[in-house]
């Protein structure tokens, strides 16, 4: 089954994804950004099934319901915060991606929608960043049953346009 990846300018709590990916911090009680995104569109019982999870190391995963979201499942990472890129960063993004694919999979999801997590509070470089994620879900997603097809949502026109390129840029332009 060959892995379909595109990317798309949306808000990703509209996308109706089997799994959408939270870039969450570590508490995971929610915040601004994507993150304050999702639990407003999920609505409450979002923040309690959070609760009963109780936090989440940088790099990992976790699994929740959509509840009021399109998707099934909200999949939440955190991602590490940029502190100019020799404390680990790179390796902790990837195990970002990594990890919400094997979780998303292990739950039966076909699709999958990433944000460009790390690259808004937490200042990861963008132009670093989105390589990065998308190698690693090159990578890793190919295997991973039942998974068909991997969205990056982007939020900026910016993202979107890098995003495109590098896509284009891997399929031989
Ligand atoms: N849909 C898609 N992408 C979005 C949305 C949205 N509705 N809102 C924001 N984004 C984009 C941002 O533009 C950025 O490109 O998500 C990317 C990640 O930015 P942040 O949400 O700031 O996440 P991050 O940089 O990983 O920082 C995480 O921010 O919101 C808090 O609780 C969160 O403490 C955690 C930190």
């Amino acid at each position: 089954m060959t892995l379909i990846l595109r990317a798309l300018q949306a808000d990703i709590t509209t996308l109706e994804v089997h799994a959408l990916v939270n870039a969450a911090n570590s508490s995971l009680l929610g915040g601004g950004g994507v993150d304050g995104a999702i639990h407003r569109a999920a609505g409450p019982q979002l923040l309690e099934a959070c609760r009963q999870i109780g936090g989440c190391p940088t790099g990992e995963a976790r699994i929740t319901p959509g509840f009021r979201l399109p998707a099934d499942y909200v999949v939440h990472t955190v991602g590490p915060v940029w502190r100019g890129g020799r404390a680990g960063e790179a390796a902790l993004l990837a195990a970002c991606y990594r990890n919400s694919l094997e979780l998303a999979a292990a739950h039966g999801a076909e699709s999958v929608a990433f944000p460009a997590i790390s690259t808004g509070v937490y200042g990861y470089p963008p132009e670093l960043a989105a390589p990065l994620a998308l190698a690693t879900v090159r990578a890793h997603a190919a295997g991973l049953r039942p998974l068909r097809e991997v969205l990056f949502c982007c939020f900026s026109a910016a993202d979107h346009q890098r995003y495109l390129a590098l896509l284009d840029g891997a399929d031989g332009g």
